[in-house]
């Protein structure tokens, strides 16, 4: 099972969605740079923690530089590390750092990739300086446990237990690391996807997108595209969290401290983004849903299949859907941005 993204410049080409949301916490990552430490080899060490493509994490790595360097001087040596799963397009990233013209690459500042789960610790002890994370820890380390559907909101009651336990061990295990590897004074920025309501009313603001991809997987099992085992065995291992659940793991005991948390309502930057050619906005959709989620809710499938289902299901069945039905958003994101800091 795997949470990486698609690869081959294809998350970079249809992630304008999460870059929408990245520009929540910028003015919130600037303002923590400014306070960053600086670390090993006399440089401040930034961890951008789910990096996929790297093409939005450019503006927020490019405000931490300058952030940064109004504080220390324009010599300032910035070590930029990437961090994302090892089957993640590594390559691209580097690419995309090296020749987008809005890349934050300059003189003294030093890319590089770290190569493995944000759960576990990927740095030295006491060696970041300023953390962000965006679009990112609604991933799980795994799928904890079966789903009646392939979308957390499927859950039956016993179901979902199981994934708010996985959620919450998550969540503590990916602050654990964290609070490892930050120096005394470090901050981490962090925005994700958050849950609307809570219990049988929890839900991510994607839910009308994930019940027609549900039809579509069906439409595929009666064409003989995909079996009824490939589809009882899909499973999406995401949990978008209620401010309670970002919360519970702060406060008396812990290493690190919850400074704010704001939740924002978003809507649908895809809707706004194509409201100048809302014919775009179908396909626009199924290519953003399909390079997120397409990689895991396909992951059981042969790799040789998976990207011809991949299109019928989202670039098909998915658009011709959207397109059927009157114009109008199909998403209502919520998002939570957190800055967190560790003592000094
Ligand atoms: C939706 S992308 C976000 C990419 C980028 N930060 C953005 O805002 O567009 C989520 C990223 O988190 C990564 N990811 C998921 N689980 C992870 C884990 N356990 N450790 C590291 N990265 C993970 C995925 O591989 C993917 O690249």
């Amino acid at each position: 099972m795997s949470s990486v993204m698609e690869g081959g410049g294809h998350y970079n080409a249809h992630a304008s969605a999460q870059a929408a949301a990245a520009t929540f916490g910028l003015d919130v990552v600037a303002a923590a740079a400014a306070t960053a430490p600086v670390g090993p080899g006399s440089a401040v060490v930034v961890a951008d923690y789910g990096a996929s493509e790297g093409r939005n994490s450019l503006a927020p790595v490019g405000v931490v530089v300058d952030a940064v360097r109004r504080v220390h001087g324009e010599q300032q040596p910035v070590w930029v590390f990437h961090t994302d799963l090892p089957d993640n397009d590594f390559a691209s990233l580097f690419r995309t750092v090296a020749d987008d013209p809005h890349s934050y690459r300059r003189p003294g500042v030093y890319p590089a990739a770290v190569g493995g789960s944000f759960y576990e610790q990927l740095f030295p002890a006491g060696s970041v300086g300023l953390g962000w994370s965006s679009i990112a820890v609604h991933w799980l380390s795994a799928a904890p446990g079966p789903l009646d559907g392939f979308w957390f909101t499927t859950a039956t009651a016993v179901q979902y237990e199981v994934w708010a336990r996985a959620g919450a061990a998550d969540w503590s295990a990916f602050l654990t690391a964290r609070a490892a590897e930050m120096l005394p004074g470090a901050r981490l920025v962090v925005v994700v996807g958050a849950a609307h309501g809570d219990g049988p009313t929890r839900r991510s603001g994607a839910e009308r997108s994930m019940d027609e991809v549900a039809r579509g997987v069906q439409a595929l099992v009666e064409r003989g595209l995909v079996t009824d085992a490939e589809r009882a065995a899909m499973v999406i291992p995401a949990w978008y969290r209620t401010e309670a659940e970002w919360r519970a793991p702060f406060g008396a005991g812990s290493d690190l401290v919850l400074e704010q948390l704001e939740l924002v309502d978003i809507g649908d930057p895809l809707w706004r983004q194509t409201r100048d050619d809302p014919a775009a906005y179908p396909a626009t959709v199924a290519a953003a849903l399909r390079v997120s989620f397409g990689p895991s809710l396909l992951a059981g499938l042969d790799p040789d299949r998976r990207a011809t289902v991949a299109a019928e299901l989202f670039d098909g069945h998915l658009a011709r859907a959207i397109a059927a039905q009157p114009p109008e958003p199909w998403f209502d994101w919520r998002l939570a941005v957190l800055e967190i800091a560790k003592p000094r």
